[in-house]
Parts: structure tokens; C-alpha cells; sequence
């Protein structure tokens, strides 16, 4: 099929109140994993990028696999870049196959935001590519930038009007409670959905909104990592009810990458316990792309709902 932007997908997510999964990529065997979730789910799907996915496997290599992926299968996949901090990093994308590119000016303030999102727009917009921005911090690691807890602030509803009028981005990114990696929340998992219902209702019908930082750290697989090495005690994600809920009340893209990160080393670390004596690592990498293809193929179907909408 090739790969396409987001722009179709987004509309019928919205209409249909379900969500697309955009799942950060980083090597051969996520990219596959994918692909065989959403080939046996006729789903469409966003493979994602972040800067530091592009130093760990080099541009061409991940462009180039996610070609391939698009035209093994015959569903719609858009190439995205995840969290571009500045101009250059979206003009190389845009410039070289990505359908689709995220400018993230949250770390600035609001004017700033808007001149270096509008500028990443009109360069996109010109070459027929779709553009997320950000408003709004959200708390935890984000990529290379580091926000803590204490700035972290939710996006302002009536700001968020302006900006996308001012800039004219294609979808937002909310802050409304999430935040990036594997530990989300010290109590009761909670999202503003107040935040995020006033939002949609001062946005245009339809507008597309983006959450970031919404992996929910599978119990059972947080188990598997546990039981077989891993230290990684107290995790906790976005439950998969409050993403059903958000799919409902307007977010139409999920990002993901921390689900198949522990799915990997859930995988990996199991045989490397269970069978000592494997050393091929197509044994050991294969049983990590099987994982991450089930927990993809899970997330699809029973949480955004977007299987059978290719
Ligand atoms: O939002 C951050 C993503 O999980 C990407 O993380 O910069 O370590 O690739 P990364
Ligand atoms: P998680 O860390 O919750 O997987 O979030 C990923 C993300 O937001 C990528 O941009
Ligand atoms: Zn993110």
C-alpha cells in the first residue's frame, strides 16, 4: 500500500470514537512485530520514531523497514517522527518519506511554541505532510528533554484554541495526566478528563488529540521481566478502561513504546532463564517479535478498538 499520512485515519477515528496506536520503532524485529499485528487485524497503524531510535539504527535502516512494512502489508501505516525538537530534525524527515512529523515546542514558552510549530507546519503543509504539536508539559522523561514533576502543567483548554488556529497544526498533543516511561503514577492511576473534555469542546468537530505517555504497563508482562531478573518493582500505567475512555472523549492517537520495551525484555529474559544454552538470537529475538505481536494484536482489538477499520 505504500506509506500514507494520517489525516484519513484520524477522521475515521474521531467519527468512530475509537483510537490508532502509535507504536515507537527502534529495530527489525518491532517493526515486524507490527506489521503482523496489523496485517491479522486489518488495522491501521502510525510506526513511530523518536530521535534517539534514529542514532541507535540509523535513518535509512528504520525509513527503509518501515517501507517494507507498508508494502508487505496491505494496510494503511504512516511514518511518523516522535518528539522532533526543532526545525531541522522535521525538515530532514519531511524531506526524506516520513508521511508525517511531530514538532515538540512544549518545552518553550506559548509564542515560541507557536513560531516554531507554524514554521514546521507551513514547510509540511507544502510538501503534503500532516504535523503534531505539543501543549502542555507532561511530567517524567520525554525523549532527550527532562521535565520535572513540579512543572509539569496541564494544557490549558482556551490556549490550546489559539494555537491550533495560530499554527494550524493537523492534531495536539494534550497533557492531561500521563507521562512518559514505566512509572506513571504513585497512587490511583488518574486522568483530567475535565481537562480533556473542555478541549474538545472548544476545538474544532473532530479534532484530533494525541496522547503521549500512555503505555499501560502490563501486569502480567511487568511479572515476567520481575520473575526472571528485572528490577523494575512498583511500575504502573495508563489502565487500559482510562484509555478506552480517553478513545471515547476525543484522543485518537495512543502512543506507545514502553509496553513493547518490557514486552522485549519480558521475552528475552524468560528463554535466556528457561534455556541456558540458547545462543542464536534468532530464538531469542523471535520470541520477543512473537510478544510484542500479541501485546500489539491485544491493544488494537481489545483497547482501541481500530481492527477491522484498514
Ligand atoms: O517519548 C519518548 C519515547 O518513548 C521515545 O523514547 O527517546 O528513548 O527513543 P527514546
Ligand atoms: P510510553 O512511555 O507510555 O510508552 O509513551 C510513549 C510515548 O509517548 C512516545 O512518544
Ligand atoms: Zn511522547
Amino acid at each position: 500500500m505504500g506509506i500514507v499520512t494520517t489525516k484519513e485515519m484520524f477522521k475515521k477515528a474521531r467519527e468512530g470514537k475509537y483510537a490508532i496506536g502509535a507504536f515507537n520503532v527502534n529495530n527489525m524485529e518491532i517493526i515486524q512485530a507490527i506489521s503482523d499485528a496489523v496485517r491479522e487485524t486489518n488495522s491501521p497503524v502510525i510506526m513511530q520514531v523518536s530521535s534517539s531510535a534514529i542514532k541507535y539504527a540509523r535513518f535509512p535502516y528504520l525509513i527503509n523497514m518501515v517501507k517494507a512494512a507498508s508494502e508487505e502489508t496491505n494496510v494503511p501505516i504512516a511514518l511518523h517522527l516522535d518528539h522532533g525538537a526543532d526545525f531541522e530534525i522535521c525538515k530532514t524527515c519531511i524531506d526524506n518519506g516520513f508521511s508525517s512529523v511531530m514538532i515538540d515546542g512544549s518545552k518553550y514558552d506559548f509564542d515560541e511554541n507557536v513560531a516554531l510549530t507554524k514554521r514546521v507546519v507551513d514547510y509540511a503543509h507544502d510538501r503534503g505532510i500532516v504535523v503534531e504539536a505539543e501543549l502542555g508539559k507532561l511530567s517524567g522523561i520525554e525523549d532527550d528533554v527532562n521535565v520535572s514533576e513540579a512543572d509539569s502543567s496541564y494544557t490549558n483548554p482556551e490556549q490550546a484554541l489559539e494555537f491550533v488556529q495560530k499554527t494550524n497544526c493537523d492534531s495536539l498533543a494534550v497533557a492531561i495526566g500521563t507521562s512518559h516511561g514505566a512509572y506513571k503514577f504513585k497512587g490511583e492511576p488518574k486522568l483530567r478528563f475535565d481537562v480533556l473534555d473542555k478541549i474538545t469542546s472548544l476545538l474544532p468537530e473532530n479534532y484530533p488529540l494525541v496522547l503521549h505517555g500512555a503505555s499501560s504497563v502490563i501486569p502480567e508482562i511487568l511479572e515476567k521481566c520481575n520473575k526472571y531478573g528485572a528490577e523494575i518493582p512498583g511500575a504502573q500505567g495508563v489502565p487500559e478502561n482510562i484509555l478506552r475512555e480517553a478513545a471515547s472523549r476525543g484522543i485518537c492517537k495512543v502512543n506507545v513504546d514502553t509496553d513493547i520495551r518490557l514486552a522485549m525484555t519480558a521475552a528475552i529474559r524468560e528463554m535466556f532463564a528457561l534455556e541456558p544454552a540458547t545462543f542464536d538470537p534468532r530464538k531469542y529475538m523471535g520470541a520477543a517479535r512473537d510478544l510484542i505481536s500479541e501485546i500489539v494484536k491485544h491493544k488494537i482489538i481489545n483497547v482501541f478498538g481500530s481492527n477491522d477499520r484498514a
